[in-house]
């Protein structure tokens, strides 16, 4: 199999580019700037097309050509997830490749609605205009927060979340990327509807906790803490947010916190949909496992 990896000089491509070697899949990249590349995966690379942008349809034909299957992993970017996606998309269809993962990887969308989160809309947009226009069925694969980005330390004083209503209670899943990768090439190498072509959306995931189990397991393992802040009710979740996106509505980022409370305070980033067990390929990485070490602890 030919496998090209758009985004592969990203965090996550790098992983599906490593773990589809390791299972003998054949790459392609295409990106950007081949020179953020580990010589590990460069080496070992089919070909490389260099990009200059996510419309650069010349480059993205060119990459397409002979292929069996495409993952498209872009950064996290609303023109990426609407614009960049669907850019890919055309290319599978001129080029006639049926498997194509599209750039996603997030926190599940299919519970929540246009606004609710509006990183997401882009991409709720695509899903939508693939599924009216396109004879290519992409794959979606929904994985909770990577573990990487859980626990984002400020350069002064202790991590503090603030969560309103009963969000503390609600299950959130997280996977780690190397596990991320893992379970994205087995579904590509396995999966029946993928093999035939009918995509479709996969939830995968190491772990699920509750906001206090993940601050108790970061205390246990870190020794730092992790202050918990309970902001009020629903209704104040949706003030905190309106007041933020008044600032500027088209800064996303600007607002994403606000708004995912909201959704939390919902229960609605708790996976409702049956998860992928996959444990035989690779077992899930405890989130003790992954702080010890990411925070380079030794184990007692
Ligand atoms: N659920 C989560 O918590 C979470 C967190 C992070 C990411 N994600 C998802 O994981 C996937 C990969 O994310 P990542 O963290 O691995 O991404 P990343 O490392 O930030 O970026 C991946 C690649 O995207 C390319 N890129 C960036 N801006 C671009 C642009 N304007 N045009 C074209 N290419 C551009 C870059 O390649 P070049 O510079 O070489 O072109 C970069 O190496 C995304 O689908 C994202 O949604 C999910």
């Amino acid at each position: 199999m030919l496998l090209l990896i758009i985004g592969i000089t990203g965090d996550l491509g790098q992983r599906l580019a490593r773990e589809a070697m390791a299972r003998g899949v054949q790459v392609r990249g295409l990106s950007r700037n081949p020179d953020k590349l580990k010589p590990e995966i460069s080496e070992n690379l089919e070909s490389f097309v260099c990009s200059y942008a996510y419309n650069d349809i010349s480059a993205l034909d060119k990459a397409m050509a002979g292929v069996d299957a495409v993952i498209c992993a872009y950064t996290t970017d609303s023109i990426l997830y609407l614009d960049g996606n669907l850019a890919v998309l055309r290319a599978t269809e001129r080029a006639g490749v049926k498997i194509f993962f599209a750039s996603s990887f997030t926190n599940d969308w299919t519970n929540i609605q246009r606004g609710d989160f509006p990183l997401y809309d882009p991409l709720i947009s695509f899903v939508d205009q693939a599924e009216l226009t396109s004879s290519v069925n992409p794959i979606y694969i929904i994985n909770g927060t990577f573990a990487e980005w859980l626990f984002h330390e400020p350069t002064d004083g202790p991590i503090k979340r603030t969560y309103y209503g009963r969000a503390d209670e609600f299950k959130a899943s997280w996977t780690t990327m190397d596990d991320a990768a893992a379970y994205t090439i087995e579904i590509l190498l396995h999966n029946p509807d993928v093999q035939e072509g009918r995509g479709g959306v996969f939830h995968i995931r190491s772990g699920e906790h509750t906001l206090r189990e993940q601050a108790e397991i970061f205390q246990n393992i870190t020794g730092k803490k992790l202050e918990l802040i309970n902001g009020g009710d629903l209704k104040n979740a949706e003030e905190a947010l309106e007041a933020a996106r008044k600032k500027d509505h088209r800064d996303l980022w600007g607002y994403l916190l606000e708004a995912s409370s909201v959704v939390a305070a919902k229960g609605l980033w708790e996976f409702k949909k049956p998860v992928l067990n996959l444990d035989h390929v690779r077992k899930p990485t405890t989130l003790e496992e992954h702080l010890v070490q990411r925070y380079n602890v030794s184990k007692t």
